[in-house]
């Protein structure tokens, strides 16, 4: 037995049997009295495991991805996305919320034609879902309170540290809502899901050299600004930006540094954000909508708002965004019959992995991330 474990090679497959003793000077603070070894699969020495403990580039590292996730760093990574969406579905089931999936194959766009995955559909063309918020609002008027968690694709052409070309959304829906009640919300979510990985994996966060003090701030009431005074803060920080004009990545990362908690900014001017947001009745140049940013630079976590609630209101939009009425004829139906105030949001999962992680880039925060230039493994 001890020649055989003496020859074994980096990520060869064994069984090891013993009795478990408690060691306080083992880091597990356990350690195990080995009576019988089984191997399984020995790693060849002429083709040895690729992944060392030198420095290997990144590119190197995601080609083999489907090995990579065996690392210390990895499994800590994807043990808090577990942890995550354990609290997102937690937190919506335990508040009364019904959970409707939403399709995949869709004949729409949602959030605009410029990044949409086509589909051959049989003899139809169809869609990679944007995002499920739209069947949402038909569940919602049905349901009331619901929810849609799935895996959602853009064909964003951007090559940033925060896009992926398919990613897992969770989006709540809610009638009669406000967009202050999505902000409450919101708020509520982000802070439950926070401290459940504080209660649940601060090991984990630990391994990731995760300063837990920053994550420990994080309690509602979250700030909440309009746009306007976004612009104003980012002005007095060096930005070009004018009013009107959507924030880059940067401006995002000037703004969140003004805060410790996430920041709320409500009503965009309209003309930049989708097509059936609700305008505000007293700016109606301004719409009813919520970006979260993320402390400490992360960006964008969450975006949503109030829906249009008017059926003649949508048809303009529609036509405004190029958007053909046919295959929207069953969302302007919610607006015929029975139409009420209704608001709901969507967080990207992987953004709030990188986010409560400290993570650089959002590609370590999924097993098998999709982005511009990935495609495998
Ligand atoms: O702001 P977005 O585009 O909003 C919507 O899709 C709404 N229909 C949601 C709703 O109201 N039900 O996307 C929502 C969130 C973003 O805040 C971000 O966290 C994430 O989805 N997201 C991405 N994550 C990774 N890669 C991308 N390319 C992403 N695009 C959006
Ligand atoms: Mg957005």
């Amino acid at each position: 037995m001890f020649s055989a474990a003496d020859s074994l090679t980096h990520e060869s497959s064994l069984a090891v049997t013993g009795t478990v003793r408690q060691d306080s000077r083992a880091p597990s603070g356990f350690e195990l009295d080995v009576s019988d070894l089984k191997v399984y699969q020995e790693v060849s020495k002429e083709e040895p495991f690729p992944i060392t403990p030198k420095e290997h580039g990144i590119d190197f590292l995601m080609d083999q991805r489907h090995l990579w996730i065996r690392s210390t760093r990895q499994h800590a990574i994807l043990k808090i996305r577990h942890e995550i969406i354990k609290a997102v579905r937690d937190f919506f089931d335990n508040d009364g919320f019904t959970l409707c999936d939403t399709p995949i194959l869709t004949p729409a766009a949602c959030e605009g034609t410029t990044t949409l995955f086509e589909v051959k559909y049989f003899d139809e063309q169809a869609f990679l879902t944007q995002s499920g918020q739209l069947y949402n609002e038909a569940t919602a008027a049905a349901l009331g309170k619901v929810y849609c968690f799935g895996p959602t694709f853009r064909a964003e052409k951007s090559k940033t540290r925060r896009h992926l070309t398919e990613f897992w959304m969770v989006e709540p829906e809610v009638a009669f809502a406000t967009v202050e009640d999505t902000m409450d919300l919101a708020e509520r979510m982000i802070t439950f899901i926070v401290q459940r990985v504080l209660e649940r994996r601060s090991s984990e966060l630990k391994s990731l050299e995760r300063d837990l003090t920053k994550l420990e701030k994080i309690s509602t009431p979250f700030p909440r600004i309009s746009y306007d005074d976004a612009v104003k803060i980012l002005q007095n920080n060096g930005s070009e930006i004018q009013w009107g004009g959507d924030f880059g990545g940067g401006d995002e990362t000037i703004i969140s540094q003004q805060f410790e908690k996430p920041v709320m900014i409500h009503r965009y001017p309209s003309a930049i954000k989708a097509f059936y947001m609700e305008p505000d009745p007293i700016r109606p140049e301004v719409a009813l909508c919520v970006d979260v940013l993320a402390p400490e630079g992360y960006g964008e976590i969450v975006g949503g708002g109030q829906r249009a609630a008017s059926h003649d209101l949508l048809v303009e939009r529609l036509k405004e965004h190029g958007l053909p009425r046919e295959v929207f004829q069953w969302y302007l139906d919610l607006r015929k019959f029975g139409s009420v105030p209704h608001a709901g949001f969507g967080m990207g999962i992987e953004r709030a992995v990188t986010w409560i992680c400290g993570l650089e880039h959002v590609r370590e925060t999924i097993p098998f991330p999709r982005m511009l230039y990935r495609l495998t493994p």
